[in-house]
């Protein structure tokens, strides 16, 4: 699965190896990204267009063409539904993503940078079209290993990166439990919202259990590491999108936890959390344990104001 960056820029300026196109079927240019690659690539690329694409590109397809005096070595143009048209099939706007991503490999291409396709002129919500991007990519298996959805508004650019960011506390959660397999009992979570209500917060904390055997009398310290979804992807000191993979999130909490050592000595807690996780992901929300007026008598709730409740963690076994 390939990185997935949010980026705030133009398009026709990304040094990658892919550029995609929101061109329109005749492919003869147009106006915005067309016209800014148009522009900015030269005649070459039009040349290569009436070439290659003799009678145009039905929508939702893709193919490549040369990328002239862009910085890139190729474009691929797709083109989107045209919502203000009266286009509205969704499958037709993820098919430009993936579409691309096939051609991309066809041309052994390892960087794409993507516009919001339909998002422009043709007038396709602009949350929808954000998280068409973003969820297809996500879920299309593909060789490229760098993907930049690109913004051209600082305000898009940060929903963009909120989009990115909805999966990074299930990510966070699931890195644990990975921990968890691979014996490192006691990294513990403590989750609840924000008294503005806003974001989101955990707190992992593991003890620094010392693996070597005089350590047994060392004093045992906790460690803690902080995330809010405030911070976005930002996690640990790397980036935690949708496209991370729970091992990769287990690493970066190894990381920041310098000298804790698997212990496997609390399996009543990994089998809770496991539990936990279980309701996690069928409800897609992370859980709450604490947060301003939150009652939490009966258990941890899975998404704030669920209702679906799941008991308190058992309590630690004592300090070897
Ligand atoms: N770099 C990055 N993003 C850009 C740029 C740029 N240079 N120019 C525009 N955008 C953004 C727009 O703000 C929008 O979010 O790209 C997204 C796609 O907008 P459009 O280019 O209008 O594409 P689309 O909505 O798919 O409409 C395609 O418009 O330009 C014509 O010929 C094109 O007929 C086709 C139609």
């Amino acid at each position: 699965m390939p990185t997935i960056t949010a980026v705030l820029g133009d398009i026709t300026q990304q040094d990658v190896d892919v550029v995609v196109n929101a061109a329109n079927n005749a492919m003869r240019g147009g106006g915005g990204v067309d016209g800014a690659i148009h522009r900015r690539g030269g005649p070459a690329i039009l040349r290569d267009c009436v070439a290659r694409f003799p009678h145009g590109l039905a929508t939702g397809d893709a193919g490549w063409t040369t990328a002239g005096n862009l910085p890139a070595r190729w474009v691929i143009h797709t083109v989107g539904p045209n919502h203000a048209a009266g286009q509205r099939d969704r499958s037709l706007l993820e098919s430009c993503y993936r579409r691309a991503l096939e051609v991309a490999d066809q041309l052994g291409a390892r960087s794409v940078a993507f516009p919001l396709i339909s998002a422009g002129v043709y007038g396709w919500p602009k949350a929808d079209a954000i998280a068409a991007a973003v969820e297809t990519v996500a879920t299309t298996s593909t060789n490229v290993e760098e993907v930049r959805i690109v913004a051209f508004d600082q305000a898009t650019f940060e929903d963009v990166r909120a989009a990115l960011a909805r999966w990074t506390p299930l990510r966070i959660l699931e890195g644990v439990q990975v921990l968890h397999e691979r014996g490192y009992h006691r990294v513990r979570v403590m989750p609840g919202v924000s008294p503005s209500g806003m974001h989101w917060r955990v707190t992992i904390t593991a003890d620094r259990v010392g693996s070597q055997p005089d350590d047994a009398h060392s004093p045992v310290e906790t460690r803690s590491l902080r995330y809010t979804t405030g911070s976005f992807t930002d996690f640990a000191g790397g980036e935690v999108t949708v496209a991370t993979s729970p091992e990769a999130v287990a690493d970066l909490i190894l990381a920041a936890f310098p000298g804790i050592a698997p212990t496997r000595d609390d399996p009543d807690y990994v089998a809770w959390f496991a539990d936990l996780m279980l309701l996690v992901e069928r409800a897609g929300r992370p859980p709450v344990a604490f947060a301003d007026y939150f009652d939490d008598t009966s258990g941890w709730e899975i998404g704030w104001g669920s209702g679906v409740r799941h008991p308190h963690p058992p309590a630690a076994p004592p300090q070897r």
